[in-house]
């Protein structure tokens, strides 16, 4: 089988490495031998030992005889108009790459069914994890209701190294890029979108039907601050950026936001660069997925998945069908909250939250966490009280 690289960034010079590292073991898993014939990019690499298959010009690729293409480039521009030419020639192509996945997956899933190939993206979500395949394959006789994950290696790694070695924001998102874990734009891993694409995908997959991503409401880590930290350190919890989406009357429930999380709780131990995704069906109840989430190898290991799975299944072609949308409804707010308040009227706020009050980490503030409540309770707290911000327990 031969196959090519189009980006030879931080995941594509990956997947060249463990290609060439573990090639014996991999022709034997997948029955033959996996042979690199061209690398596609803009930039020169001198003294890689595969400069030689480098080339700028995408015809090259095309006309390599490469049956397999490995997408690698990232974003919607390139990215797209190359798997459309990929399509179109006949190849398949694999891809780490969630933003286009999720933007134009049914666009491109219905052209490479057109054209008898695969389009397959394990790598796109969790990065090491094998995910796609084991929600699609393994859980088949599952109706699955609901997903939760921590999706995001390179928040997860900011939270965690605020909380354990009391760095600030600045500090430890500096130290995740360094480690290659952001993406080349951090906006997309701290606003949160890069969660809302993996949960989109992911529920695409798991409910069978393409699910939107800008349909999912979102909030970020970047008003997670030092005294945030505090205060779950003294509640005993984590906060940690979780994406969930759940299927209510065939409809789904998605949202992404930091949550607090309880001990004892399943992601409350998942921190580093770590992702887990638990999964709801009616058949298993609960099963975890955990594993590095981002990282050149992982995402590589990811990407060499699907290329071993379209060498040894060469008949299988057009594997996900995402020509229906599955309709969205708004996630209610509802639940139990923390919420820091002005002042120090807590008689108050405990009256009328109906919750407790968390005392001794910022001068003239305090935090509370109420019982369950509705969003309206909460929005009617906030008009009444001087809330700094409210962050929402988790619940599984
Ligand atoms: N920036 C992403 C993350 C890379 O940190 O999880 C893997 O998708």
């Amino acid at each position: 089988m031969k196959i090519a690289i189009m980006g030879f960034g931080v995941v594509g010079s990956g997947v060249a490495e463990v290609l060439a590292q573990n090639s014996i073991s991999i022709a034997k898993k997948a029955n033959e031998k996996i042979e690199l014939v061209s690398i596609l990019d803009i930039r020169k690499f001198d003294d890689s030992r595969f400069s030689h298959l480098l080339t700028k010009s995408m015809y090259d690729v095309i006309n390599s005889g490469a049956q397999i293409i490995v997408e690698t480039i990232g974003g919607t521009t390139h990215a797209y108009q190359y798997t459309k030419m990929a399509f179109e020639k006949g190849i398949h192509v694999v891809t780490s790459n969630k933003e286009l996945v999720s933007k134009k997956g049914p666009e491109l899933l219905a052209l490479a069914k057109e054209h008898k190939v695969n389009y397959l993206f394990e790598a796109s979500v969790g990065g090491g994890i094998p995910i796609i395949r084991p929600l699609e394959q393994c859980l088949a006789a599952n109706e699955i209701y609901m997903i939760a994950g921590i999706l995001n290696g390179t928040t997860n790694y900011i939270l965690t190294k605020m909380r354990e070695e009391n760095l600030d924001f600045t500090t430890a998102l500096y130290q995740a890029q360094q480690i290659g874990y952001a993406e080349a734009d951090p906006t997309d891993d701290i606003e949160g979108y890069d969660t809302k694409r993996k949960i989109a995908i992911l529920s695409s997959i798991a409910y069978g039907k393409f699910v939107d991503a800008d349909m999912i409401p979102v909030k970020g880590i970047a008003d997670i601050d030092a005294y945030d930290m505090s205060y779950s350190k003294a509640l005993g919890t984590k906060i940690k950026l979780v994406g969930q989406s759940r299927l209510l009357d065939g409809k789904i429930s998605a949202v992404v936001e930091p949550l607090m999380i309880n001990a004892g709780e399943y992601l409350s131990t998942v921190d580093d660069v770590f992702n887990a995704i638990l999964v709801k069906g009616d058949a298993i109840g609960e099963a975890m997925f955990y594993g590095r989430g981002a990282g050149k190898l992982p995402t590589a290991s990811a990407v060499i998945a699907d290329v071993v799975y379209i060498t040894k299944n060469k008949d299988v072609i057009g594997k996900y069908d995402w020509s229906e949308t599955l309709e969205h409804i708004s996630e209610s707010g509802s639940g139990r909250y923390f919420i820091r308040i002005v002042g120090e009227d807590h008689e108050t706020a405990e009256k009328l939250s109906g919750g407790t009050v968390i005392l001794g980490i910022k001068e003239n503030e305090f935090g509370l966490v109420t019982n369950q409540i509705s969003e309206e309770n909460l929005k009617q707290l906030e008009g009444q009280l001087d809330v700094i911000k409210a962050i929402r327990y988790m619940q599984t």
